[in-house]
């Protein structure tokens, strides 16, 4: 079976001289590896490393089965989904419907589509949202057959409670009291705000398994339930994940891929490497950069240490999109300061590659020919060895993350494997990747100048009205 291999070779000093890693550090670092591999091994499926059982059974049948459950009910009469979250709750739905449908899965006529029209809102930009809403409205058939997917834990971030408001009093207007089987809400099981809505309006619900973080949990019910309702084969995504969580819990170091890009990163970032960049050369897989940003950020970003110290850590994430910045970034990436590390997403075969026709201009026979009769998945490969070549030449490490193909087994191996790497890379600089310390502030701040009871000196704060 083929599988997610990675290249770091151009991370290491015979390529890329002083800017690269030396190989015999790796060989030392070794033991201390083999170290935290074990840690990892033995604090997996507690505590906030739940997520690591995800692929595995128990949660995995039940999750499956409960989604199966749902899917098979609301499919068939379902011809609009519209999905409300925001960071952790959205990032992972909104990837794989883009890596795993096709960029016209929305356009095709129902009778193609494995699934309703999917509509991932994310943010609370009023234009955004009010189009999609209206286009969903005006659709034939439209509010009847539309089904609302809320995706909150708490049920108290700002901007999931208000997308939801607006879309509940958008049915409840159109179907009455029927709308309640519109709406699937994925939410903690026991407690919170959105779980005592559920209980009292009497919604379907998903569980947000406990002690799985935003970040984490696109392979729970939050990522898994809109990916099902749009034909993507959940079963071959948990394989995918299972598969590369199996490779990461090796403490034969060479074999592990999570590890291995851990200490690279990390080592790296301590070498002056700060910025971490990843380019897909697929359309379809560049979400899959803005999730993997979320992650790293998010995780990797703290002011203090898990002893208290303070440490302001924390690579800067960065996507890229090949070859479209290869006309942008990359003048940047290969003469701008060598604080970057770029990592490539190669994908060798594409399920739908385009020929270039050989029937060329007579007027520029010369200047073409080179690309009569290749193919475009040949062209962007060309031009991701031509990058790799020119940033090496330049001093500047990469490596390579290279996908057989773009299938719902290689994106959960994905997955995975940046999942597990986050673990390593927290115990790497001793900090507590699981919590968000510096984005709740934000949140507070929100409620209070929204005029939340309670939150009045949050207001007053923002505004300096506090005589602080
Ligand atoms: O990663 C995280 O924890 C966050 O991005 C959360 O997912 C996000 O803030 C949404 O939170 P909630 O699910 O409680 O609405």
């Amino acid at each position: 079976m083929t599988q997610l291999t990675l290249d770091f070779a151009n991370c290491f000093a015979d390529r890329v001289s002083g800017h690269g890693l030396d190989a015999a550090d790796f060989d030392a670092a070794k033991p201390q590896l083999v170290e935290l591999t074990q840690r990892l091994n033995d604090s997996r499926g507690t505590g906030s490393e739940r997520w690591r059982e995800l692929p595995f059974d128990p949660m995995r049948s039940e999750h499956i089965n409960a989604i199966k459950a749902l899917v098979e009910q609301l499919r068939p009469n379902t011809k609009n989904l519209i999905v409300l979250g925001i960071g952790g709750s959205a990032l992972g739905n909104i990837a794989l419907q883009s890596a795993l449908n096709p960029a016209t899965y929305n356009l095709q006529p129902r009778e193609q589509r494995n699934g309703p029209r999917v509509f991932v809102l994310d943010n609370v930009d009023p234009q955004s949202v009010g189009t999609t809403l209206t286009e969903v409205r005006r659709s034939d058939p439209g509010l009847e057959r539309t089904v609302i997917n809320v995706i909150s834990k708490s049920g108290e971030t700002a901007e999931t409670a208000a997308q939801f408001l607006i879309a509940r009093a958008l049915l409840k207007d159109a179907l009455g009291d029927e709308y309640a089987k519109h709406v699937v809400a994925v939410t903690d099981p026991s407690s919170g705000t959105m779980r005592r809505i559920c209980d009292a309006e009497g919604y379907a619900t998903l569980p947000v398994p406990e002690g799985v973080g935003g970040r984490f949990s696109v392979l729970s019910p939050v990522g898994l339930f809109s990916a099902a309702m749009c034909g993507i084969d959940i079963a071959a995504l948990l394989d995918g994940a299972a598969a590369m969580d199996s490779r990461c819990a090796s403490t034969d170091i060479a074999e592990n891929p999570a590890a291995t890009l851990a200490w690279v990163l990390i080592e790296l970032y301590r070498k002056g490497k700060i910025n971490h960049v990843l380019m897909p050369y697929s359309n379809g897989l560049y979400l899959l950069a803005d999730w993997y940003r979320q992650l790293w950020a998010e995780s990797l970003g703290k002011r203090v240490d898990v002893d208290g110290r303070e440490v302001f850590v924390g690579p800067t994430p960065i996507k890229a999109l090949g070859a479209t910045d290869q006309h942008s970034q990359v003048q940047l990436y290969r003469e701008g300061p060598n604080d970057k590390v770029i990592g490539f997403m190669e994908v060798a075969s594409f399920a739908d590659d385009v020929t270039i026709p050989d029937d060329l201009p007579a007027e520029a026979v010369e200047q073409l020919s080179y690309l009569a009769g290749s193919t475009l998945g040949t062209l962007l490969n060309a031009e991701m060895r031509a990058t790799q070549y020119a940033l090496t030449d330049s001093h500047r490490p990469n490596f390579t993350i290279h996908f057989p193909s773009i299938t719902a087994q290689h994106v959960g191996e994905f997955l995975q494997l940046w999942m597990v790497a986050t673990a390593y890379a927290g115990l790497m600089l001793n900090i507590d990747a699981y919590n968000q310390p510096a984005v709740e502030t934000g949140k507070l701040a929100t409620f209070g100048l929204m005029g939340r009871d309670g939150y009045e000196h949050w207001k007053a704060k923002v505004l300096g009205e506090d005589g602080g």
